[in-house]
């Protein structure tokens, strides 16, 4: 959670009202150095998976921090160099690329990380005598919800192991070399020990014999926050230093000491951001009180589409006696809510909510569903503010659907 007191987070809601998106940029420092220190292997690189939040101020300050970046498509690549970071920082983790996706990639210079042997075929074909990072599937299931679960063979996700030699005569007919070697095993990892799985069960085709070229492998994301108030932090501490055991074992039989990149999205920002909201509905609906409030799940869809808890606490009166609510959006639709049957002190109209945690896949996965405009965002450092990108108003969100229509 934020260090913001509940003081200051009021009075930002004062000034820059509400729905609003507040970012603490120190936590996101704090954060990164971290994760850094976990590893005591000094070729380690963390790559920002940037689908987490793609402010361009948080990029900018992970650029600062050393960062690199792992992008999902062309867009966000074109963003990560548009705010400082270079072609070889960047690594692209292709998902079923079109030809066209393909060249505009090339184009820009960046290294592919393919996942499917069709993708790699192409990819050969178009150019050949390219470097290329392979991602494979490292046959674990894990991740917090179904739906963020890459590795196993009912997901979309990487090459599986029992492909190797296909792949190899693929790389070899299309003189690719391998440089690079992939797995993510899932989003928000509850057990080490699964992504621990994922990481040996990669390592073991780590082999001169099959790849010669190799310069790093690359264990993705999955580092897990905890979300509820009763959630132990993971020990990534130990987590990492068994993870550096392993793979300088594994160098040592490839014969070099290989890089070993990670990349995180979740938690890097997840904490750092709030979603400050105000109660403008109450309602008893026989025996369920319900909250609504001025925001909806098209600010922040995760606990619709994954069942995810975010804390939410109530700014105006933290002290009031605690009651059972459905906190719920203001978006036509059923589903739309933030937390079901929650504890939180009592709620009246006008009372500013905070919902924690809200950083990593909050505002990014946002829409203006019902054309309800996206929320302001801030982001803040030792209270300066840093950026402000303020809600379009009603006719303004009006006015640009009408001009980006050309109507
Ligand atoms: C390939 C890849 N790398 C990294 C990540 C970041 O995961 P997380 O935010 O859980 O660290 C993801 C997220 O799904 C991913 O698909």
């Amino acid at each position: 959670m934020s260090s913001f007191s509940s003081s200051f987070l009021l009075s930002l809601t004062q000034q820059y009202g509400t729905p609003l998106y507040v970012y603490d940029a120190s936590l996101i420092r704090e954060r990164y150095r971290e994760m850094c220190s976990w590893f005591p292997y000094p070729k380690t690189k963390i790559f920002y998976a940037m689908k987490a939040n793609y402010n361009p101020t948080i990029l900018k300050i992970l650029i600062e921090e050393g960062a690199n970046i792992d992008a999902v498509s062309p867009a966000e690549i074109l963003l990560a160099v548009k705010v400082g970071f270079k072609p070889h920082q960047i690594l692209y983790t292709a998902n079923m690329m079109s030809n066209e996706e393909i060249h505009e990639v090339k184009k820009l210079n960046i290294l592919f990380n393919i996942g499917s042997l069709s993708e790699l075929e192409r990819y050969g074909t178009l150019y050949p005598h390219s470097d290329v990072c392979l991602r494979f599937n490292p046959d674990v299931v894990a991740g917090h919800h179904e739906k963020v679960k890459t590795g196993g063979k009912d997901t979309k996700f990487g090459i599986l192991l029992e492909d190797l030699e296909k792949t190899k005569t693929i790389c070899k007919q299309h003189h690719l070399k391998i440089i690079g070697i992939h797995e993510h095993t899932g989003s928000g990892i509850p057990q080490t020990s699964e992504q621990f799985q994922g990481i040996v069960n990669t390592l073991s085709i780590i082999k001169p014999e099959n790849f010669p070229d190799l310069e790093f492998v690359d264990f993705g994301g999955g580092f897990q926050i905890p979300y509820h108030e009763d959630e132990p932090r993971a020990d990534y501490i130990t987590f990492a230093k068994k993870i550096v055991e392993k793979f300088q074992e594994c160098c040592r039989v490839y014969g070099k000491n290989l890089s070993l990149y990670f990349e995180p999205g979740r938690y890097l920002v997840a904490e750092s951001g709030t979603l400050l909201v105000k109660a403008t509905t109450i309602k008893l609906n026989g025996t369920k009180m319900i909250a609504g409030v001025n925001s909806g799940f098209n600010h922040l869809i995760r606990p619709v589409l994954y069942d995810s808890y975010h804390k939410i606490i109530n700014l105006s009166n933290p002290t009031g006696t605690p009651q059972l609510y459905d906190v719920v959006g203001n978006i036509c639709e059923t589903g739309d809510h933030f937390a079901k049957d929650r504890l939180i002190s009592k709620i009246e109209e006008e009372n500013i909510l905070a919902i924690c945690d809200t950083g990593a896949y909050g505002y990014a996965m946002g829409s203006i569903y019902n054309l309800r405009s996206m929320p302001t965002e801030i982001v803040i450092e030792h209270g300066k503010i840093l950026f402000h990108k303020p809600a379009l108003t009603p006719p303004k969100l009006i006015q640009k659907i009408i001009s980006d229509h050309n109507y």
